[in-house]
């Protein structure tokens, strides 16, 4: 075969190459693209504050990426197309333009864009109100009726009903911790001493993740929540269920595991609305089995899961407040988890 040429089938090792360097190339490309859908993406709103939030940052985008064209043709046009020297004049014309007007103008157009942002964020909201606090590591969460209703306290998970404003009271007891649904809204700090206030209005109906999303500690990675958005009556329905007070354990094991659960001191720290446990260190489990995760988004609601976070607690969320109960006998621990996934 003569030299040069390349047998049929065979493709030029330099194609290879460069089709080896396009796709290491398109990469990360294709790797920041993947975190652009799905449950928790500021880039896949689902709320009228993600929509700005997103906008924003497309506009940003799109405004980075034409200055950075204008560069390189400038560039390009200075080295390749037109070089040589300018007069002195010319150039301090082309230093004021370019180094004082554009980046001035294009940073004030930018700046007077998010502040025209701002007032959405902080409207106060003339419906619901949801008080959330920030404990460690998990969401303490409870529902403003408003009217001198009493509130309705639950835990790890915020359930919205679509197209409403809703007002989040944000707390902590004692570390900062920060308040955020990527797909409905900005994030907020949740700080000790203060209350702080979020607007938010749900666009879609589905379930959403929340996260902390300030560094509080051992468990920080580990205190996330659910978020369902539903159509306003299902909201309601769910609402008065979550106002009323635990279903009797139906007997058996359940009723069992109710006993246990008093005996073995559960009650100290977690209220049973109905019952005798009032604890308020820890989340109230009143509906704790109508929740669709557990220990702060981290596990399912199963029973698996349920007797896991109970016998290696310390394991699963370290440095939590809750101790192991894994030196409880197994059938005890079956008997609180059947009675815990009675509460629906
Ligand atoms: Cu709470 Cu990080």
């Amino acid at each position: 075969m003569p030299r040069g040429r390349v047998a049929p089938g065979a493709r030029p090792s330099g194609r290879r190459r460069s089709d080896a360097a396009l796709l290491f190339g398109l990469l990360p490309v294709l790797l920041g693209l993947a975190g652009c859908s799905g449950e928790q993406s500021a880039l896949a709103p689902a709320g009228e504050e993600a929509g700005q939030v997103a906008m924003l940052f497309w506009l940003m985008v799109a405004g980075a990426t034409l200055i950075w064209l204008l560069m390189v043709g400038v560039t390009v046009y200075a080295a390749r197309i037109r070089p040589g020297r300018h007069s002195e004049v010319v150039a301090r014309r082309l230093l004021i333009i370019g180094g004082i007007v554009f980046p001035t103008t294009a940073l004030a157009v930018l700046l007077a864009y998010g502040l025209s942002l701002m007032p959405d964020f902080r409207a106060p909201g003339d419906g619901l109100r949801i008080h959330v606090s920030g404990e460690q590591w998990w969401w303490r969460v409870a529902y403003d009726p408003g009217r001198g209703a009493v509130a309705v306290p639950t835990a790890n998970e915020v359930r919205l009903p679509v197209g409403q404003r809703v007002e989040v009271l944000l707390s902590s007891p004692d570390v900062i911790h920060s308040f955020w649904i990527p797909s409905i809204a900005g994030k907020v700090d949740m700080i000790p001493g203060r209350t702080t206030r979020l607007v938010l209005e749900p666009t879609e109906t589905g379930e959403f993740r929340g996260v902390c999303a300030e560094y509080c500690g051992t468990s920080h990675a580990l205190m996330a929540f659910k978020v369902v958005v539903m159509e306003e009556a299902a909201f309601a329905d769910w609402l008065a269920h979550q106002a009323a007070p635990a279903r009797e354990a139906p007997g058996g094991r359940a009723e069992e595991g109710a006993k246990l659960f008093r005996t073995t001191g559960c009650g100290g720290c977690h209220a049973v609305r109905g019952t005798a446990a009032r604890g308020v260190i820890g989340p109230d489990l009143t509906h704790l089995a109508s929740r669709e995760s557990l220990a702060a988004g981290i596990l399912p609601m199963t029973a698996e899961a349920l007797h896991d976070w109970i016998a290696r607690t310390q394991e699963v969320k370290p440095d939590a407040l809750m101790p192991s109960f894994g030196a409880l006998p197994e059938a005890d621990l079956d008997a609180i988890v059947a009675y815990l996934g009675s509460l629906t």
